[in-house]
């Protein structure tokens, strides 16, 4: 816990997620990164920042690839070495572990990093097939499975060992509406009930329309430093103390479980172990809900109730904002909607509003311990991140 931070967060930003019609990713993340330069007034963009990494799924959205020097010049940082990760829906997760890498190398004191995808001009039929691209090529796609699939084989499994229910998986909706309501940059921030979500269609038995995350528009960034120098910036930085980066067999059908993440687990044990941290200190918690069993599977593979016990966690309030671990207060993917290459700096983003008490309407009060949860596709990669206020 006393643990000297590995990077302080001077600055952070977001588009408002959504459907943007008619935008293009480099506006929506010069959107991000103007936030984030406003909220860090002494910060000198242009000769401060060294190197920029982003997140970004796919090229096929929009036709466009070589998306990160794209975006350096959009964020008026022409000149630096820009650079993107791609890890499917934990590319910005796996940017931020970039970022990490670059300022604990030395090789710069102050990096941005980011994520965006542009999806809502695409078919939902087009959309799918794309995202499918981030699952086994043989033996998934070629066979016409996609992620709602593969989620619900990874749901239904743990409805068979644990007795998992529909109805405690449609509570994780019910719960990340609410969040998302409070969420002036929510794609969705409308509340809704438990008999919105089960009388919804199927989308693959047992996952329904309000259990799947939004195909959205949206991009999102921060701004690190060496500790050391984050006070020059600013005096509410937010520190990163652990992180934890796991990759696993691509198809589910390699795997020894289908019921949690192997990936997570590892990750999770790693940031756990570098912060000096364990998971009942974790004061709040944003989660990879692609759909909402998937935030079930989260609270079991990071610690926050045993194996088998998410359905019921979920049905005790706990993770709701008043809560004892509130988790997705930002709405969630299912509420605030799932840009992919954007969303694992988003919930940094979220996590740096809690932790510099700028939250508004679903502040958690005295949150000290925040965490982060990206995971890429059905798990084949997994990043964790734990966060500290200032004192
Ligand atoms: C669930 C899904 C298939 C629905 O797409 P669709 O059937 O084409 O739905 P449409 O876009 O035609 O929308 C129909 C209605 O449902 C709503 N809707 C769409 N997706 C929704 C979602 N995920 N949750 C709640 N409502 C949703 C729309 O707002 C629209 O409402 P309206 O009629 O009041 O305007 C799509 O959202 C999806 O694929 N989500 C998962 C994305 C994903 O896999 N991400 C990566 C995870 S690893």
């Amino acid at each position: 816990m006393n643990r000297k931070p590995l990077v302080s967060i001077i600055g952070a930003g977001m588009s408002k997620f959504g459907k943007h019609t008619g935008l293009l990713t480099r506006e929506l993340f010069a959107e991000a990164a103007s936030e984030a330069f406003s909220r860090c007034p002494k910060l000198q963009p242009k000769k401060d920042i060294k190197a920029l990494f982003i997140g970004h799924m796919g090229e096929a959205y929009e036709h466009q690839g070589h998306t990160a020097s794209t975006l350096a010049d959009w964020a008026g940082l022409v000149g630096i070495p820009a650079t993107r990760t791609e890890a499917a829906c934990g590319s910005s997760g796996a940017a931020l572990r970039s970022g990490i890498y670059a300022v604990l190398s030395g090789l710069a004191d102050v990096v941005m990093v980011g994520g965006v995808e542009k999806m809502t001009h695409r078919t939902t039929a087009e959309v799918t097939e794309y995202l499918a691209m981030a699952s086994d090529y043989p033996f998934e796609q070629f066979h016409g499975i996609t992620f709602p699939g593969l989620f619900a084989l990874m749901a239904t499994s743990h409805m068979h060992n644990y007795g998992t229910t529909e109805e405690q998986i449609a509570k994780v909706a019910v719960k990340n509406h609410y969040h998302g309501s409070l969420n002036p940059k929510a794609h969705m921030q409308k509340e809704i009930t438990i008999e919105t979500v089960m009388s919804s269609r199927y989308v693959a038995w047992p996952l329904k329309l309000y259990d799947c995350s939004l195909i959205t528009d949206g991009a999102s960034c921060i701004i690190l430093t060496k500790p050391e120098l984050a006070q020059k910036y600013t005096d509410q930085p937010v520190h990163i103390i652990g992180s934890g980066q796991a990759s696993d067999t691509i198809g589910l059908y390699e795997r020894k479980s289908l019921s949690s993440l192997q990936a997570t687990k590892i990750a999770a044990k790693a940031a756990y172990e570098m912060a000096d941290i364990k998971p009942e200190q974790i004061d709040l918690a944003e989660v990879h809900d692609c759909f909402t069993f998937a935030e079930i599977m989260a609270y079991e593979d990071l610690g926050f109730c045993r194996p088998g016990e998410g359905g019921k966690l979920v049905e005790s309030g706990e993770t709701y904002l008043n809560g004892r671990i509130p988790v997705n207060t930002s709405g969630g993917l299912k509420a605030k909607g799932h840009p992919v290459g954007a969303t694992g700096t988003a919930q940094t983003y979220e996590l740096y509003l809690q932790l510099t008490d700028q939250a508004e309407k679903r502040q958690v009060k005295d949150a000290k311990i925040g965490l982060s949860q990206n995971i890429g596709g059905s798990g084949a990669t997994a990043v964790v991140h734990i966060y500290r206020r200032e004192k």
